[in-house]
């Protein structure tokens, strides 16, 4: 979030903000762009990949509290076709910590009732990383208290482009009738099909845009930007982002009964 708009909640406590939530504004899906783990490792003189190490126990505690808060659906941004680009060194410490993620908290993960699963171009993950992520999605795959999608080699053009694609195919079958094409059509095809679309759109790390993420599903999504680093990102800042969601007046184009014309 922009500083200014809870500022003047700064003083509170946690419980004090979880108090000022309103159970029935809460967002029922929350996308996370988990920026500025570089930038916290280098202000440490640490190595990037413990930014990155460090940015686990920011996802574990908003898996926390999106499951005390009853929020549904949690979509975050691990890692997008752009960050291929990356020092092949840094890839092969993400992929490694991708899979030591999985191998170690699948059993949290079923404990608490979550399912993951994974949107991306995942054949192009090295094959271990594949194997933990099909492995991740079989065995929650039955569980719904949180639905958690991970974007791994993710490009939101690249899903629109196989979207068209696997549409053109059924075209051609005759499954689809070009005419009756419309945008629920087009929903279907997405990776993310059997979600509504994003309420809240987080980017920690103060940079503001939106680095080919969810493109077609942002569209009304309301966007909060927080100068703060990934790792540093916790319980109190999510739940500041939320009372921000909160304060939002979403008129998907509307003019509400409040202004008058
Ligand atoms: C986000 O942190 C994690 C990934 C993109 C994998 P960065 O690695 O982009 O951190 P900064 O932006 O360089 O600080
Ligand atoms: C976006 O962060 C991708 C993820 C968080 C996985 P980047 O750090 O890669 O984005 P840019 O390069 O600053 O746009
Ligand atoms: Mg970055």
């Amino acid at each position: 979030m922009t500083q200014h708009p809870t500022s003047t909640l700064d003083h509170l406590s946690e419980s004090e903000l979880t108090v000022k939530l309103e159970p029935e504004l809460l967002p029922k899906h929350v996308a996370v762009i988990m920026d500025g783990n570089g930038r916290w490792a280098e202000l440490r003189g640490l190595p990037r990949i413990a930014g990155h190490r460090e940015g686990i126990n920011s996802v574990r505690e908003m898996i926390t509290l999106c499951l005390e808060l009853g929020i549904h659906a949690l979509t975050i941004y691990a890692f997008s076709q752009e960050n291929w680009n990356r020092p092949t060194q840094e890839i092969s410490a993400l992929m490694g910590l991708l899979e030591h993620y999985l191998s170690t908290e699948r059993a949290s993960l079923i404990e608490q009732g979550v399912c993951f699963r994974a949107i991306g171009r995942h054949e192009l993950l090295p094959p271990s990383a594949q194997h933990w992520v099909r492995m991740t999605e079989k065995e929650t795959s039955h569980l719904d208290k949180l639905i958690l999608t991970v974007a791994l080699s993710y490009g939101g053009r690249a899903e629109i482009v196989d979207a068209v694609k696997t549409l053109l195919e059924d075209v051609q079958t005759g499954a689809v009738q070009p005419g009756l094409i419309d945008e629920t059509t087009i929903q279907q095809y997405l990776y993310t099909h059997s979600l509504q679309d994003p309420d809240l759109l987080i980017r920690t790390s103060g940079e503001t845009r939106i680095s080919n993420f969810l493109l077609w599903q942002l569209a009304y999504t309301e966007l909060c930007f927080t100068p703060t680093l990934w790792p540093d990102f916790r319980r109190r800042e999510f739940l500041l982002a939320l009372i921000e969601y909160q304060r939002r007046e979403r008129r998907f184009g509307r003019v509400l009964s409040t202004v008058s014309s």
